[in-house]
């Protein structure tokens, strides 16, 4: 007996971020988060539990993956194991439409992705906020690509209540720009840049506490539609984010020469322009620009006099998970590889 699913789900942005963990085994974050999810950037997957099958497989963008990336989705396709009875073992296959020139992790599609699928393929018709807690045990950034648009991340009290809810449909004037600096794998992982910080920088606290503050004032701008508010609160957030970075002992950043060339850049075009252009940056060197998105293509081409049009890529928000149709999971692969 075989039981298949199929879903796609899109990658986000942080805009008040997520960093660091109260309790690392269920992925309980010590600040709640809110992020724009971006309609350019996507993992499409599909999950086939098998009777037949000995053991989980992963095939990634058509490769099969490593023990260590099968133990991983191994790990993760136990919790649903675990509370829904099921022995099956599964084939899970994935394709990120990430432009691999965006420099994009794809663990928040990912996970996301592969809970819908899961839910699908299994029949436990869970809602979304609680497929988020489940998502959030493969990466945390990941609960919150099960809604589209706005979408906050609750700290939560429990492991059943950290879960993501929408915000608003972000069905406004706005956009991001994803300026590429360097596509290698980074050298800290989030995961333990974010550990490292918690424990070790002075100014963790701080940080955790000013984070609070920023999600209710960017809940409320975002609700008054107040673009200019919205981009100040994201773009003080994200330097106070890398600021502990720079504090945790021994310091480090995942900022590269270039990531301060292009902040002078959007700087820059912001005071001679007056483009609305804010920017964000995550664990690692590439510049996130949030603007609106009738001004995006002036913008594109102000950042192109500066920097190569390639690395340029730009997103509308984008929708919540959703399950696809066989139909369209063959359309799909198509795609990747006619790409
Ligand atoms: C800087 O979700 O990748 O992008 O939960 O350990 O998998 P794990 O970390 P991850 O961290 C994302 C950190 C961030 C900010 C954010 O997306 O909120």
């Amino acid at each position: 007996m075989t039981a298949i699913g199929r879903a796609r789900a899109h990658t986000n942005i942080a805009l008040i971020k997520y960093w660091g963990k109260r309790d690392k085994a269920l992925f309980l974050p010590m600040n709640s988060s809110l992020s724009l999810t971006l309609d350019a950037f996507y993992t499409d997957t599909q999950v086939i539990f098998d009777e037949a099958l000995t053991e989980d497989q992963f095939v990634l963008n058509g490769q099969n993956q490593t023990d260590s990336e099968v133990i991983k989705i191994s790990q993760f396709l136990d919790l649903f194991r675990r509370a829904f009875k099921e022995t099956r073992r599964a084939q899970v296959l994935s394709y990120n439409f990430v432009p691999t020139a965006a420099g994009l992790a794809s663990s928040a599609s990912a996970f996301a992705a592969l809970a819908m699928a899961v839910n699908q393929a299994l029949g436990l018709g869970l809602d979304r906020e609680t497929l988020s807690t489940y998502a959030r045990r493969g990466s945390g950034s990941s609960t919150r690509s099960l809604f589209g648009g706005f979408v906050e991340w609750d700290m939560g009290t429990t492991s059943e209540n950290s879960v993501a809810q929408p915000v608003d449909d972000a069905d406004w004037d706005v956009g991001m720009i994803v300026i590429a600096i360097n596509t290698s794998k980074k050298t800290v992982s989030s995961r333990i840049g974010m550990d490292h910080t918690v424990s070790t920088s002075p100014f963790y606290e701080a940080w955790k506490e000013s984070a609070k503050h920023d999600l209710v004032a960017i809940k409320e701008a975002i609700l008054a539609r107040d673009f200019q508010t919205v981009g100040q609160i994201t773009e003080h957030n994200g330097m106070k984010m890398h600021a502990t970075t720079l504090s945790a002992n021994p310091p480090f950043t995942y900022f590269e020469p270039e990531t301060l060339r292009v902040q002078n850049l959007v700087r820059q075009i912001r005071e001679v322009t007056g483009l609305s252009a804010y920017m964000t940056m995550d664990a690692g060197p590439n510049v996130k620009v949030l603007c609106r998105a009738s001004e995006m293509e002036r913008l594109v081409a102000e950042l192109a006099k500066d920097f190569p049009n390639d690395k340029i890529i730009t997103s509308l928000p984008g929708q919540a998970a959703y399950c696809l149709t066989e139909e369209e999971w063959r359309e799909s692969e198509r795609r990747f590889y006619d790409d």
